[in-house]
């Protein structure tokens, strides 16, 4: 495995997806534990964009528990239905919250997070098993272009839950 990642200088955020794809992939292609994998992808994601948090929520028998992340203290569970993870997973689709306070029921895990984007993680048969959580420090940080490298990147991810 490579000691570093490659990120491409003054690419655009959909570059910078396109980028990281192949080598997320290469990251986890030989290492068959989950959290060795989801701790390196979501530093991966820190180091790539600068995120204000970003990290797992993953289902147990009860709630969403966090998994491996990056950035300040969070919450640890999240009931299946609460807060922008919890809508995510219920839906099972992303969510893009340009502007956490105008979400009702978001979970302040930091007063300083201000736009926010969910999305789901599927086994390779279909089943969700979590949700990957992202946030920034400002407002419409987010756009479909992280939502679409994000989705992508969950994809390459979902092989680890076989
Ligand atoms: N804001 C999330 C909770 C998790 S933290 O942001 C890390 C939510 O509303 O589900």
């Amino acid at each position: 495995m490579a000691d570093s990642i490659f990120i491409p200088e003054a690419a655009s955020r959909a570059d910078i997806y396109e980028a990281l794809l192949p080598q997320i992939a290469s990251i986890i292609e030989h290492e068959p534990n989950r959290t060795a994998n989801l701790a390196n992808v979501a530093a991966v994601l820190k180091e790539a964009f600068g995120f204000f948090w970003v990290g797992f929520y993953m289902r147990d028998e009860t709630d969403l528990v966090l998994g491996p992340f990056q950035g300040p203290l969070a919450c640890t569970r999240i009931a299946f239905s609460k807060g922008v993870c919890g809508h995510a997973y219920s839906i099972q689709k992303s969510v893009l919250v340009p502007d956490v306070d105008q979400f009702p029921g978001h979970i302040a895990c930091s007063s300083a997070s201000k736009s926010e984007v969910v999305v789901p993680i599927f086994s390779p048969s279909g089943e969700i098993v979590g949700v990957l959580d992202v946030d920034s420090d400002r407002l419409n940080d987010f756009s479909e272009i992280d939502v679409i490298g994000l989705e992508k990147i969950m994809h390459v991810l979902s092989t680890i839950f076989n």
